[in-house]
């Protein structure tokens, strides 16, 4: 079992075989650009007509912005680093009493993505926790390192509100009233992956994660000590979105793709590695209720357009999605009309 996570210690020199991907899936690191223009949106701004059409250019345009002034204090997001890289930093006997290969789990250490439906594995290890409602899921969370629970817990509190704020804008930008989105999503859950990627002895072969859509509605990412891992799909391109200081990285998952009828785009993505220093990514992700059904409403549904996906419950999405690995079919296209 120890073997199974990469954050062992162990100093690897070669990448073992089971993580190299053939010749035609790799990341050619070498040909990947900066993105130039990632959309920096100020949230904060005051002025709630200008927000959201910044935030519905960037969602037609490209699935993804960042947002800054975005309201949460930066001691929690300290605080929150802090815990991510103490826990991983933990003897490798005490992490592996969390791991599980299980998907229904609501606390568990893993590693890769879907270790029993992969053919090739990924350089990542993660820590994912269910984190709403909060007084149901921490205790079931680590307790070592000893402020964990408390530095996590905070830092959920205050990324579901800026979710819930972000989730306004997205309404009203696509011409609904502000809470039209949240009411069709339901009580929403929230789940966080602390994503920890450790040197990689040959980042040209591998994956931190594959390139891939988030299943849930909203990803709210948090790309730790400025270590740069993170592209997206752009214009049929692989661009690197580097770390913004004091940003979040909000994509757009394949359930608001849904709600807006395929207005705005799920965005493609995918963690690369690198040979030099760990990177820890701290993603967030806000999941409709298991039983919403995932429906475009009617005021998005104009003259001569039709709906683009069939009705179907989150409950639904979700098994399907995690019966299946990363890099095949897109999930979403099993519920097209
Ligand atoms: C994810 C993800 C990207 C990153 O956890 O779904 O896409 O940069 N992470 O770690
Ligand atoms: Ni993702």
């Amino acid at each position: 079992m120890a073997g199974k996570v990469i954050s062992s210690g162990f100093h690897y020199t070669t990448l073992p075989e089971s993580y190299v991907r053939p010749i035609n899936d790799r990341p050619n690191l070498s040909q990947v650009s900066d993105f130039s223009h990632v959309p920096v949106i100020d949230i904060g701004a005051g002025d709630r007509r200008l927000v959201s059409k910044q935030i519905g250019d960037a969602c037609r345009r490209y699935g993804f912005f960042q947002v800054v002034n975005h309201g949460v204090p930066e001691e929690l997001v300290r605080k929150m680093e802090q815990v991510g890289r103490e826990f991983f930093e933990l003897p490798v006997e005490e992490k592996m009493k969390l791991y599980s290969e299980d998907p229904t789990k609501t606390m568990r250490l893993s590693t890769s993505f879907n270790v029993q439906k992969e053919q090739v594995h990924n350089w990542r290890d993660y820590l994912r926790l269910h984190c709403y409602p909060l007084d149901q899921y921490s205790p079931e969370w680590p307790s070592n390192p000893s402020c964990f629970r408390e530095n996590v817990g905070n830092y959920c509190i205050a990324i579901r509100d800026l979710g819930m704020r972000i989730l306004e804008f997205i309404s009203e930008s696509l011409g609904l009233e502000k809470e039209r989105i949240t009411a069709i999503l339901g009580e929403q859950g929230q789940h966080m992956a602390i994503n920890h990627y450790p040197v990689c002895p040959e980042p040209e072969l591998t994956y931190g994660l594959p390139g891939h859509t988030d299943p849930n509605a909203l990803t709210i990412l948090l790309q730790c000590t400025l270590v740069s891992g993170l592209q997206v799909l752009k214009d049929g391109k692989w661009v690197s979105v580097k770390p913004h200081p004091n940003a979040f990285v909000v994509n757009i998952g394949d359930q608001l793709e849904a709600v807006s009828n395929g207005e705005y785009k799920s965005v493609w993505h995918r963690a690369v590695v690198n040979s030099d220093q760990p990177r820890m990514s701290i993603a967030s992700f806000l999941c409709p209720c298991n039983d919403s059904v995932l429906s475009a409403p009617n005021e998005l549904i104009k003259d001569g357009s039709t709906r683009v996906f069939k009705d179907f419950t989150y409950a639904e999405y979700y098994k399907k999605f995690w019966s299946r690995n990363l890099d095949q079919e897109h999930c979403l296209e099993f519920f097209k009309n």
